[in-house]
């Protein structure tokens, strides 16, 4: 990222200020916006994560509001895709061992009666590099989920697909090459194929690990609108380590950086505008003024 703070083209505040407007104005009018009293989709408590001796994250707990987006923003190697990946049980993969407590509603995401592949359906994944299933047509891709799950039927995949190109903004650019392979889309397609993918099997949640960071300015403008009009319908959780990006795209930011003895942890979280505008912590106020990055 940019560590030099004269060298951004907007204030941070001026940001995150135009979109708490959009934000207030959009709720006025679709009545939609969750209210303080809704449930969090996702609870951490207490959360830390570890390679053998080696604790990456600690210190974890937040609060996910449903159906918003939450931005975990921070500097390179403070954890933010560890912990992404605790979320919905990446880690049964990667050898690192997750303490504490993750709830998906009232589910306790490591319960012992709870099953990985649930889980997983429930809480969807995005990636840093757009990540197709290269052999497969984009038809194929998107309902690949479905089809994993044991949906057959022709018509139920076609509408499922339909849909969830429709929800990527990527319908009416691949309706007529649906047989076609996936990897002859563009990077920023892939990624909304990618995305597609993800919604298919309906999720509640959609994490998404720095989703743009392979991407061109135009092609990520498209993903962070599609992110503000997804999180209509789906809890985001979006790691970047762009902070304009947080501010430009997410309601709730948490700050994570490294400890002295070089551990990721949470610094502070909060409503996105407050925390740019005044944030309480001193380390997040260094962060923020782009004085450690
Ligand atoms: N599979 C793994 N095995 C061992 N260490 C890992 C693994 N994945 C991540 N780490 C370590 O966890 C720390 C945090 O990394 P990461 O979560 O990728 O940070 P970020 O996404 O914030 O850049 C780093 O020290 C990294 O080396
Ligand atoms: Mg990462």
């Amino acid at each position: 990222m940019s560590g030099d703070p004269i060298a951004r083209p907007e204030p941070l505040s001026l940001v995150a200020e135009q979109r708490a407007a959009a934000n207030t104005a959009a709720s006025a009018l679709t009545h939609g916006h969750p209210s303080s009293a809704t449930p969090p989709a996702v609870t951490l408590e207490g959360v830390q994560v570890s390679f053998g001796d080696h604790v990456a994250v600690r210190n974890v707990t937040l609060a996910i509001p449903a159906r918003q987006v939450t931005a975990l923003i921070g500097p390179s190697g403070c954890g933010k895709t560890t912990l992404l990946r605790a979320i919905n049980r990446l880690h049964d993969h990667t050898g690192g061992s997750v303490e504490g407590s993750i709830k998906l509603g009232d589910i306790d995401v490591y319960g012992a009666d709870t099953r990985p592949e649930l889980i997983r359906r429930r809480i969807g994944m995005v990636f840093q590099r757009p990540n197709p299933f290269p052999a497969m047509s984009v038809f194929e891709n998107v309902v690949s989920g479905l089809r994993f799950n044991g949906v057959r039927g022709r018509a139920l995949l076609r509408d499922a697909a339909e849909s969830a190109l429709h929800h990527a903004a990527l319908w009416d650019t691949v309706k007529d090459r649906l047989n076609q392979p996936a990897v002859g889309l563009s990077g920023g397609q892939q990624q909304r194929l990618c995305i597609a993918r993800a919604l298919a099997v309906e999720p509640e949640v959609l994490l998404m690990d720095e989703p743009c960071s392979a991407l061109d300015p135009i092609a990520t403008a498209k993903i962070e609108n599609l992110i503000t009009r997804l999180a209509a319908d789906v809890t985001i959780v979006l790691v970047t380590h762009n902070m304009f990006q947080a501010a430009r795209v997410s309601d709730q930011a948490a700050v994570f950086l490294l400890g002295e003895d070089r551990v990721g942890e949470l610094v502070e979280a909060g409503a996105t505008d407050e925390l740019f505008h005044e944030p309480k912590n001193p380390r997040t106020r260094d962060y923020v003024a782009g004085r450690v990055g």
